[in-house]
């Protein structure tokens, strides 16, 4: 098939190596002019195992442009991918969507399949529809939320638990037009109205925060009864009702994700007039978790002002560049608000406008450390040979932001080891 996507970020990148992986001509066309021209380059803007060898792979099948008339007029299918960011009072600013529809309005026909990947606030296509219908466009308009995860978003893709198609009570060829599309994905398909699979994306979002926030209040608990939250989350999690994954207690969830579509979907039952009680406990003990743990550093480490830390970790997760909403960024910055003299690393992210250093690597960042703080849980981090740091440290602490570093190793070389909520 012949394939426009509209916003070639994280989700509209992936989505079109994906696709011409499978065997599809995709079109990319993004408003960032000096991104097309890298990507037509052959440089990747962002740091994705994986994409980077898709898009050579492919080469021959996946086109970068800024402008998007002629793509748009020719594809049989266009995505919409741009970003959805929270607007000041937490609401989903979809001013982003809005343009790229305007824009593309114009040019579209009846023949053509309008499919929204953006995660959007419900009613939001079907406001689509009716304004394309309002224009005189009968152009077939699809909800296919998207699921992956930054640092796994190529794996993700091709092998997804779920796709989910929201259609119109009325569209009888749209399922057919995205099961040729993902012909090649084995996945089982849950297919629901427009606004059921707007839900399902937020619903998704929401419960995974949701469990992250539950067992770091459960991390409190346990480090006020001196429990470890580690074997409470395995005793938990192999209840097959409860399940293993997104137990992993920590500094708390941050990405371009899990912040506002909590807080997207906080606005929504608002708007309708339902208190969502569990949402704003997830917000409050996200909101809460850092200064948590800072206070639990402090008391730690004593005064911070002579202390020199190294925080390691910028990403907001590992195998990602992406910084935004970065819970190692906040603690980077309240550790040196405490007046710690702060030394960061990441083997990917950058760090941005802090007034703090950051080391090529992470010899160079833990080299006469007082104390070393594990912030994102990369595999260099939990790979670390704990005699040689104890050596290189000027200090004993090591301080597991995300319980992701082997407790016994680090305290069979001499170190102190301080989790969250490890008793
Ligand atoms: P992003 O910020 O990385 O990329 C968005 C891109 O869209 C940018 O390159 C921007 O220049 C471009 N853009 C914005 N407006 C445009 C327009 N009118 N015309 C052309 N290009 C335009 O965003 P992202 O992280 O890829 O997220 C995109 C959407 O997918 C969001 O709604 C997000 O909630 C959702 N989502 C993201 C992820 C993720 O892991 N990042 C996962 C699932 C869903
Ligand atoms: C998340 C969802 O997992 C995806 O399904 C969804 O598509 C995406 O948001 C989105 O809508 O953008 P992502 O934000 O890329 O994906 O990464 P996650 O692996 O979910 O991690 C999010 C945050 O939660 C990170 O800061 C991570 O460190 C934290 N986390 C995760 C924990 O603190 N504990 C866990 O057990 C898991």
């Amino acid at each position: 098939m012949n394939v426009c996507i509209i916003g070639a970020g994280y989700v509209g990148l992936t989505t079109a190596a994906v696709l011409a992986k499978l065997g599809h001509t995709v079109h990319c066309v993004d408003e960032n002019e000096q991104k097309m021209a890298a990507l037509k380059r052959g440089d990747v803007p962002i740091y994705e195992p994986g994409l980077a060898e898709l898009l050579t792979d492919y080469a021959s099948r996946l086109f970068f442009h800024h402008d998007k008339q002629t793509y748009v007029q020719e594809a049989e299918v266009i995505f919409i991918c741009v970003g959805t960011p929270s607007d000041s009072k937490g609401k989903p600013d979809v001013s982003y969507v809005n343009r790229a529809i305007a824009d593309l309005t114009p040019h579209v026909n009846d023949k053509q399949t309008l499919v929204i990947k953006s995660t959007v606030p419900i009613g939001t296509n079907e406001r689509i529809y009716n304004h394309l219908k309002n224009e005189g466009k009968h152009i077939r308009v699809v909800s296919n939320p998207e699921f992956l995860r930054e640092g796994s978003a190529i794996y993700d893709s091709l092998h997804p638990d779920r796709i989910v198609i929201g259609l119109r009570h009325d569209d009888d060829r749209s399922l057919s037009v995205m099961q040729t599309l993902y012909a090649g994905i084995h996945a089982p398909y849950v297919v629901t109205s427009l606004s059921g699979a707007e839900m399902i994306k937020y619903a998704a979002n929401a419960f995974l925060a949701t469990k992250i926030s539950f067992i770091n209040e459960i991390a409190r608990l346990c480090d006020a009864y001196g429990v470890d939250v580690v074997d409470v989350a395995k005793g938990i999690g192999l209840d097959g009702r409860i399940g293993p994954h997104f137990l992993q207690a920590g500094i708390g969830y941050g990405g371009s994700c899990f912040p506002k579509d909590v807080a997207a979907l906080q606005q929504m039952a608002y708007e309708q007039n339902v208190r969502p009680y569990m949402l704003e406990a997830t917000k409050t003990i996200n909101d809460t978790q850092l200064n948590w743990y800072v206070q639990k550093i402090k008391r730690t480490l004593g005064h911070m002002s002579t202390k020199r830390i190294a925080v390691l970790g910028i990403a907001f997760k590992p195998n990602t560049d992406d910084i935004r909403e970065s819970p190692a960024i906040s603690l980077i910055k309240k550790l040196h608000a405490h007046g710690a003299n702060v030394i960061a690393h990441d083997p990917k992210a950058v760090l941005p406008n802090v007034d703090v250093k950051q080391a090529k690597t992470i010899e160079e960042a833990i080299a006469q450390a007082d104390a070393l703080v594990v912030a994102t849980d990369w595999d260099e981090y939990k790979q670390l040979n704990w005699a040689y740091v104890k050596q290189m440290m000027n200090g004993n602490v090591v301080i597991d932001g995300r319980n992701s570093l082997p407790r016994e190793a680090i305290m069979n070389a001499g170190l102190n080891y301080i989790g969250v909520g490890r008793g």
